[in-house]
């Protein structure tokens, strides 16, 4: 548990931790008012983020998209597009049999420090640039239809985030399958209160890969 100042403002995503430890710190934030602070930049490292990531759930998405992508070890790659500053891919890399690829439109509405290997990119060009065979969208802005552009291509898809609170509700006339993750924890989160708002939905997936 965090006991100074320092401590309440580490890099809770400098590396991959567990869930248990992630959501320790998450409700001591929470305790001092601070969670939407942190998740604004407020901390040593000055992330920007919606989903907040810990082992359990990067390894069960993980688990869905070496699935999807079957025994072929080659090309295409898997995408995570509107990636923000890439840590879910740089999570993920280690688990996955492809190259995983980052990018963003990074057109400056987001305080998001994105690093230089995340590629300026929208995402429809994106998927154009990589036709991937997976794609990840993780918190698209409210709203966007672009989520439901991309799940109309056909690929498998994993959506993270909360129905009402991002992209467009219009999304999920497309079959979906929720994961129901016990491990999906996001900066709207009621951390005390265990009220969690976030969920990986699976479009263009086949149930047994879920
Ligand atoms: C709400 S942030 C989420 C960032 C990150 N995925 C997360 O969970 O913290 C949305 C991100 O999507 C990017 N974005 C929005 N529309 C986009 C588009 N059409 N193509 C590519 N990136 C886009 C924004 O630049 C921003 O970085």
């Amino acid at each position: 548990m965090p006991s100074n100042h320092q401590d309440v403002y580490q890099d809770i995503h400098a590396k991959l931790r567990s869930y248990s430890e992630v959501y320790k710190f998450f409700t001591n934030l929470e305790q001092r008012g601070d969670v939407k602070r942190y998740c604004n930049g407020s901390n040593i490292a000055g992330r920007w983020f919606f989903q907040i990531f810990n082992r359990e759930f990067v390894e069960e998405l993980a688990q869905v998209i070496n699935r999807a992508l079957g025994r072929r070890r080659k090309n295409p790659p898997v995408l995570e597009a509107m990636s923000g500053d890439g840590r879910l891919t740089e999570f993920l890399q280690p688990l996955i049999k492809r190259r995983c690829i980052a990018t963003d439109s990074k057109d400056g509405r987001y305080n998001i420090g994105y690093p230089k290997w995340v590629e300026k990119l929208d995402a429809m060009e994106a998927i154009s640039k990589y036709s991937p065979a997976f794609i990840i969208i993780c918190w698209e802005p409210y709203l966007s239809t672009t989520g439901i552009d991309i799940v109309k291509l056909g690929t498998p898809t994993a959506w993270i985030g909360n129905p009402r609170m991002c992209g467009h509700t219009d999304i999920f006339e497309h079959p979906y399958i929720p994961l129901q993750s016990k491990y999906a924890l996001s900066r709207h989160d009621y951390f005390l209160a265990k009220e969690f708002k976030s969920d990986i939905f699976f479009f263009n997936c086949k149930p047994e890969w879920i």
